[in-house]
């Protein structure tokens, strides 16, 4: 970048309303982040049509989303925020790149292979070749770091593979970006069903960021913990799946490793720990949920985001695809 800082890209598709996985696992990291970067976020929308979407739905959630964004700390005059589809360069690079992904790489892809079994009439080809307009995505602003949670690792890694194979051919068109993966809260688990990731397919596991406070209360009141005699709160993943899950959600959101939490709760059962949880996510969403329904009454607020942010990231987009479009060797137009 220009002014010497390294550059940071994310994103994440609008086909849900966000959850405490969204949240622990990328955004409340971009927003730590977003001081010594250049930074830019976007909603994936295009992503989310793979799955049949409701359209008013999907237009609802892509404006809730800015307005999450910004409501967590992403300075919209420091950051740029944008729509995917509002930056065409992304379907252009995208098919560049399904011309330079093998078939083979995207046969192995897990979300591919999750997605196509829950889904099994519409296994379309988008849904195959997302990895390639994720790579798009990722390597129209040259960023150093991609920060995700662990379930997007594999895809900045194809990303990467893609990069390396067309820099191979073309000389050091792409920069070649790392993932960035929180120390906690990479991974968090649904709550009745610590097995699984938390995600918005499993709504009765899942705290949503827009959640009101007595259900997010319940839903931790439920949650899943082990059926162990001991019935203390130790730090085990393996023996104890669902009390390490609310250790580790309690460890992202109050800073206190895993040695404290267990002093905290020393002597105490599961009927202590689960509640007191459950109020350290309401105190952190609360400030957060309280914004995004505030920026949501401004929508004139959002569209000068929004359009601001497509006509930045357009800019630097395009300054790649031409690089790209010429090392191809397209007729320059
Ligand atoms: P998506 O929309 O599924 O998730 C967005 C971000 O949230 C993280 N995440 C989680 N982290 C911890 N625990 C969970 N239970 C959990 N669930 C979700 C994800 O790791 C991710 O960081 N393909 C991407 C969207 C995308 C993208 C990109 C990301 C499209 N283009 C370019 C980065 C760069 C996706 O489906 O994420």
């Amino acid at each position: 970048m220009e002014n010497g800082k390294k550059t940071l890209l994310s994103g994440i598709q609008p086909s849900g309303d966000l959850h405490l996985g969204n949240y622990l696992g990328a955004i409340k990291n971009w927003a730590e982040l977003s001081d010594q970067f250049e930074c830019y976020w976007f909603m994936a929308d295009m992503h989310t049509i793979t799955v049949r979407q409701n359209p008013a739905d999907l237009r609802r959630r892509t404006l809730t989303q800015i307005a999450t964004y910004i409501a967590c700390g992403l300075d919209p005059e420091k950051n740029t925020i944008f729509v995917q589809s509002h930056v065409p360069a992304h379907a252009e690079l995208g098919w560049v790149l399904d011309c330079y992904t093998m078939f083979g790489e995207l046969s192995r892809m897990t979300q591919f292979k999750d997605k196509s079994a829950k889904n099994a009439d519409n296994i379309n080809a988008g849904l195959f070749t997302y990895p390639c307009l994720m790579a798009a995505d990722i390597l129209l602003y040259q960023p150093d770091f991609v920060p995700v949670g662990e379930d997007q690792k594999q895809h900045v890694e194809i990303c990467r593979d893609v990069a390396n194979r067309f820099n191979h051919v073309y000389g050091d068109v792409f920069t070649v970006p790392e993932p960035y993966i929180p120390k906690t809260g990479a991974r968090v688990m649904s709550l009745n069903a610590p097995e699984s990731k938390m995600s918005k397919s499993g709504p009765d596991g899942c705290v949503f960021m827009m959640e009101k406070p007595e259900d997010i209360m319940r839903k931790f009141k439920r949650a899943v913990t082990d059926s162990d005699t001991e019935r203390c709160v130790r730090y085990a993943p393996q023996e104890k799946p669902g009390v390490a899950n609310l250790m580790s959600i309690y460890s992202a959101v109050t800073g206190k490793s895993f040695d404290e939490i267990e002093r905290e709760f020393d002597g105490k059962g599961y009927g202590a720990f689960k509640p007191v949880v459950g109020e350290a996510v309401v105190e952190l969403l609360r400030p957060i949920r309280e914004e995004t329904e505030r920026l949501l009454a401004d929508k004139a607020y959002l569209e000068n985001v929004y359009r601001a942010g497509a006509e930045r990231a357009g800019y630097i987009a395009n300054k790649t695809l031409r690089k790209v479009y010429k090392k191809v060797g397209f007729l320059p137009r």
